[in-house]
């Protein structure tokens, strides 16, 4: 599953050109610790006490973070912390929007020029089980989007259909949150299309639709592209199905 910058090529093919994505596998905390000393990166103070598996995601985001602006803003943006503020929301050199998400074993970040859109939001999320989708479908996903994966799945399974919405939700939250400040639940946003996923290339495109204020009638459009892919250990494991959305506002 290797693509441009470590996104898987089904995703990497339908972004705009204007978009720049990497992904980064969340492996030995050693190894990602030496990648993260080669491009300059440092764990904040407030993570050095925290678990293995923390440390081990924000390196890989961080890493797949700067990849992205290196791709998108050249080699004097290679090297170097991408801090946050008090809400966590990373913080990009002037001029530029981006994402980061960690999960399902990978870093993901994807940048753009806020000159090409207002916000952009990523995830990345195992498949959850049949059983977990019909527990948590009704709390997460909107009647229509019930209808949408009864109906017109083509190409999805429940699981797949229910993590798509799910993820979709979290990659819309992350674009719009740095705009608005204002904390969105499920039912705030919805997923109003879903195009693609027939065939053997399980990937295509979104629109959502978010109520930002439902009192003074603010919402937002936005579009986007999921990819599902799976890789296997190669020795004969369990293979691991995963679902990554890339979302825009503009
Ligand atoms: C922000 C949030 C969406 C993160 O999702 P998650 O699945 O827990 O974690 P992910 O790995 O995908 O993303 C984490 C990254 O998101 C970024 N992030 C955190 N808060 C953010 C915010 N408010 N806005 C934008 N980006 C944010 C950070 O870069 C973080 O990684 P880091 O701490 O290593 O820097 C989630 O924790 C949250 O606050 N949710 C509340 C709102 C919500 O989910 N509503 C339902 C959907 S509309």
């Amino acid at each position: 599953m290797k693509g441009a910058n470590g996104v898987p090529p089904s995703l990497a093919r339908h972004l705009p050109r204007h978009i720049s994505a990497a992904a980064h596998r969340i492996g030995r905390i050693e190894d990602l610790r030496d990648e993260a000393e080669r491009l300059e990166i440092t764990l904040p103070a407030s993570l050095e006490r925290a678990i293995d598996k923390r440390r081990r995601e924000y390196l890989a985001g961080r890493i797949s973070a700067r990849r992205a602006l290196s791709d998108l803003l050249g080699t004097a943006f290679a090297e170097g912390d991408v801090a946050a503020d008090d809400d966590d929301v990373p913080l990009w050199p002037g001029g530029v929007v981006g994402s980061i998400s960690h999960g399902a074993g990978f870093g993901f970040a994807a940048v753009a020029s806020a000159s090409f859109c207002r916000g952009l939001g990523v995830d990345v999320e195992r498949v959850v089980s049949a059983g977990q989708a019909s527990r948590l479908g009704p709390r997460v996903l909107t009647d229509r989007e019930l209808d949408l994966r009864g109906g017109e799945n083509g190409g999805l399974t429940r699981e797949e259909m229910f993590t798509l919405a799910f993820s979709a939700k979290e990659s819309a939250y992350k674009a719009l949150f740095p705009i608005h400040r204002r904390v969105l639940g499920f039912s705030d946003v919805e997923l109003e299309r879903r195009d693609g996923a027939q065939g053997a290339e399980r990937s295509g495109d979104l629109r959502l639709r978010a109520t930002i204020d439902r009192d003074a009638g603010v919402v937002a459009t936005l579009v986007g592209w999921y990819a599902i892919t799976c890789d296997s250990d190669g020795s004969g494991g369990a293979a691991t199905w995963r679902l990554w959305t890339l979302v825009m506002s503009s």
